[in-house]
């Protein structure tokens, strides 16, 4: 992983060699804001000029005699929120290290948060470059050093927090770009152990015979295809000073190795994306690594089935029918649609735990692609006051959700004549796919996030290298510690 130091300053102390300071430009006025000390005057001159308008995912480096500045382009002033300048911190630092720069200054701007700009330095420097030979001389970012008026405890904070959450969402970013060849479920589950034991959380897995033995037929099933067996990962954060009757909040990640979609096989284009299914997985087991960092007062679990959906003689088929750990039967209509088979156990398996809440994540359908594209997160839920602490957290860490509705006017979709369910209603779609979920659920407040728009870049972006991005950690993070940030 690419390590960024962080620094808070109150003064830029550049020698103008290895240093750049980013400054953000917005279109509309104020063109820009905070401590930019002495370079005040040369910004104004530069934009005076009219040779940077500020539009976002553009920026302009400028040499000067004294100095290298960055022009960071951010578009307009009501338009730029959280995800914005989260972004436009991201894409500094990636500019500058093509620049071969070493430190980076960032001006943070007015009402822009701390955190939000430290989170997004951090992910800025991720690469899944880890299968290429590398350079000797490979450029390498080291300092970013975020310029304040006044350097606060909250500001520190911040910047603490922010590092902590980040360097997690790229651990997050790092196993969803593993190919599939590298990261079976027992290779899945063996890096959540090592990450458990690194941050003194407890580990509970399933293997396939417990998972069998249990009753777990959803996960059973779909895992048959494949030599590589299916495992239930579970991974426990709780402090000794909440005690046991404290609620428990379960984040469930679909934790699908590889798609192939099974006997219902994939179309070839694309297939390769699929070795990033279990992203919803490593999103919950990302947020655990940064809570237990992090602390907080509460319990919380990660729970992620796990399997490889492959085809072969041993497959689960079409018309094939499981009997999962809710006791409900469930027909296998089509064999793409393992997700939602393999959340299903998972969610009961949490209620089991004793969770009284629940957010669940899984690259879960390609319609909700085409519905929301690729900026917003699908949002289900059972319950309003639940869906609007998500909702809440989403905005917060800059990762925006668009609420779905989940209603039984979708029920034909799921009503099977010959189990208590079917798995898929005749046309893919989002809601159908939730609304099996929530009879899982059942009364628990459950949140049900379809991020198959979100966990992935199809394009490298100014801030991003084509590939894992990580959204969703922030989310559940800011979840369970609103306290922690001080700025939103
Ligand atoms: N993992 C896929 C969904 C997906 C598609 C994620 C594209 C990311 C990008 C899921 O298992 C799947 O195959 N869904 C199908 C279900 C259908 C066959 C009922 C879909 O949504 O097309
Ligand atoms: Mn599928
Ligand atoms: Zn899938």
């Amino acid at each position: 992983m690419n390590h960024l130091k962080i620094e808070i300053t109150t003064e830029i102390s550049s020698t103008g060699k290895t240093e750049v300071i980013a400054v953000c430009v917005f279109q509309d006025e104020p063109r820009f804001s905070g401590n930019v000390g002495a370079l005040k005057e040369g910004i104004e001159a530069i934009l005076n000029d009219g040779e940077f308008n500020g539009e976002e995912e553009t920026s302009l480096f400028v040499r000067t005699q004294e100095n290298k500045i960055l022009l960071v382009g951010c578009g307009k002033h009501k338009e730029f929120g959280n995800a914005e300048s989260n972004h436009a911190a991201g894409a500094a630092v990636r500019e500058a290290r093509q620049r071969g720069i070493k430190k980076l200054f960032f001006v943070l701007p007015e009402n822009a948060s701390a955190q939000i700009v430290t989170e997004g330095a951090i992910m800025g420097v991720y690469e899944n470059d880890f299968y290429q030979k590398k350079d000797e001389d490979e450029k390498r970012i080291e300092t970013f050093a975020l310029v304040v008026n006044e350097e606060t405890e909250e500001i520190k904070r911040a910047t603490e927090c922010g590092k902590i959450i980040a360097e997690s969402a790229n651990w997050t970013r790092e196993l969803a770009d593993l190919d599939g060849l590298t990261l079976p479920p027992r290779e899945f589950a063996r890096h959540a152990a090592e990450m458990a034991e690194e941050f003194d959380l407890k580990v509970e897995t399933l293997n396939a015979e417990e998972i069998q033995k249990r009753g777990m037929g959803g996960l059973w099933g779909i895992g048959m295809g494949s030599d590589e067996p299916p495992v239930m990962i579970v991974v426990r954060y709780e402090p000794e000073n909440v005690s046991s009757d404290d609620e428990l909040i379960a984040f469930v990640g679909k934790g699908i190795t590889f798609d192939t979609g099974g006997i219902s096989i994939k179309p070839r284009e694309g297939m390769e994306e699929m070795k990033s299914d279990m992203t919803g997985g490593a999103t919950a087991l990302g947020a655990l690594r940064a809570i237990a960092q992090l602390r907080p007062n509460k319990r919380i679990i990660a729970v992620v089935p796990s399997a490889e959906n492959m085809p072969s003689e041993k497959s689960i088929k079409p018309g094939d029918i499981v009997k999962t750990l809710a006791g409900y039967t469930l027909e296998v209509v089509d064999t793409d649609a393992e997700g939602r088979v393999v959340l299903v156990d998972g969610i009961a398996y949490a209620k089991e735990l004793g969770a009284k809440k629940i957010v669940d994540l899984a690259t879960l359908t390609g319609s909700i692609i085409i519905a929301l594209g690729t900026h917003r997160t699908g949002l289900f839920s059972n319950n309003d006051d639940w869906a609007n602490e998500v909702i809440k957290a989403s905005e917060c860490a800059g990762e925006p959700v668009w609420r779905m509705p989940v209603g039984d006017d979708y029920k034909k979709k799921i009503e099977s004549n010959i189990a208590d369910f079917k798995n898929y209603g005749g046309r893919p779609d989002a809601t159908g796919a939730a609304l099996l979920l929530s009879k899982f659920a059942g009364d628990t407040p459950w949140v049900h996030l379809d991020i198959a728009g979100t966990a992935w870049y199809d394009d490298a972006t100014s801030y991003s290298p084509k590939g894992a991005s990580g959204k969703g950690v922030k989310t559940l993070v800011e979840l369970i510690l609103s306290l922690c940030r001080t700025d939103c």
